[in-house]
């Protein structure tokens, strides 16, 4: 295994370098996600209602207060938690007109993420700049049409190398807290997709068929970017355990673990973003996402073999397990 990692990891430090030539990156099967896996609808274009500027709104514990148009503004963004996080970077709060928009606008300030975009604390600083690269030059792109990881392409394309140097420097250092609760069950509420999944109110239960579904647990807080709102990852019964065989053992036929590359206790290496207490349903997008191409910057290559040895069980498995794991990041912070 160790012999694997270190045939394997200098590809790791691929992220500096440009794509790796297509006679030596692993061909993709063939796959064709299910829609729960990436559940995407198109971004509503036109006339969207005026965010009213009037009402002041407020979630528990923050000391401060901000109408739905402030909570809209991606120049100058709600930060309910001044004091939870260290000073932030003007690019994570303002950002750079008109198209570099601040990264605490999707991120949160203190990189908490969302289930729909990603988190961004205790990202190796080395990572994020290489990701921002691949935003860049479109190699890395939307798992679906209508996802919004092309967002990032406009955001990538309007800040300056100093600025992405800074914002990566900043969520380095931040702790991840993990905010999802993790569900073994038969059955879930019925959702309805949000830009990602929400409860349909007062539409009962149904069959969770295999699936995974994430949902904000008060979609209120989550829509004011509140940080402190917490998430709950439904999945099928039996569901960890496979998660856990799965990154342990590595997929069949690969018996490589996954804290091979991604670091002891999953919680990343230089190089490898952190798994562990992340998000599962955005974890399992960036499997989908690799294992379809639309991840396809030249470090993404090393994931190729993985992800076309798992199946989208497994992929929502491993997801759900590492989601469960503690994110441990206390120490550094
Ligand atoms: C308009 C919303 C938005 C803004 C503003 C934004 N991001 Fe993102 N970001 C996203 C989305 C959406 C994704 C992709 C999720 C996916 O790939 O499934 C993403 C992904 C990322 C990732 C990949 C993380 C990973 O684990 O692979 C990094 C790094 C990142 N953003 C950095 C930044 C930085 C730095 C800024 C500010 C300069 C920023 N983002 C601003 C929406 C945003
Ligand atoms: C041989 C080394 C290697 C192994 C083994 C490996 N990974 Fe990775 N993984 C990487 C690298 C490198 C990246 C970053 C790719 C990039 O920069 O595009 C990555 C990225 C990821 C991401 C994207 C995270 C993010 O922040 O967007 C996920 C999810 C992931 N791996 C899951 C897994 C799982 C699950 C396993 C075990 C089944 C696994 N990896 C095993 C090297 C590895």
């Amino acid at each position: 295994m160790r012999a694997l990692a270190l045939l394997l990891i200098p590809s790791v430090a691929l992220a500096q370098r440009p794509a790796a030539s297509p006679a030596r990156v692993v061909p993709l099967k063939p796959f064709a996600p299910p829609a729960w896996a990436v559940p995407s609808a198109p971004i509503p274009v036109g006339a969207a209602p005026r965010p009213d500027s009037t009402v002041w709104h407020h979630v528990a514990g923050s000391p401060r207060a901000y109408t739905m148009q402030q909570i809209g503004n991606a120049f100058d963004i709600p930060d309910w938690f001044p004091d939870a996080h260290p000073p932030a970077p003007k690019s994570v709060l303002y950002g750079t007109r008109p198209t570099g928009r601040a990264c605490g606008y999707c991120h949160l300030p203190n990189g908490a993420g969302r289930p729909e975009n990603a988190t961004l604390a205790g990202l190796p600083a080395a990572y994020t700049i290489a990701q921002m690269r691949a935003f860049r030059d479109s190699s890395r792109k939307s798992a679906s049409k209508d996802w919004p990881t092309n967002s990032m392409h406009a955001v990538a394309a309007g800040v300056t190398d100093d600025d992405v140097r800074e914002a990566a420097a900043y969520f380095e250092r931040l702790a991840l807290t993990r905010r999802n609760r993790i569900v073994e069950t038969t059955r879930v509420p019925v959702t309805r997709v949000e830009t990602m999944l929400a409860v349909k109110e007062g539409e009962g239960t149904e069959p969770i068929a295999g699936r995974l579904i994430e949902v904000p647990d008060e979609l209120s807080r989550h829509a004011m970017r509140d940080p402190t709102v917490r998430y709950t990852t439904y999945v099928p019964p039996g569901t960890l355990a496979r998660g856990r065989r799965v990154a342990t053992q590595g997929p069949a036929g690969i018996a490589t673990a996954c804290s091979t590359c991604h670091g002891p206790d999953l919680l990343g290496m230089a190089g490898t973003p952190p798994l562990a207490g992340r998000s599962p349903a955005g974890m399992l997008r960036q499997l989908v996402s690799f294992r379809t191409g639309a991840r396809a910057d030249s470090a993404s290559v090393v994931m190729r073999p993985i992800v076309n040895a798992l199946t989208v069980d497994d992929m929502a498995a491993v997801s759900a397990y590492l989601g469960s794991l503690p994110p441990q990041r206390g120490a550094k912070h």
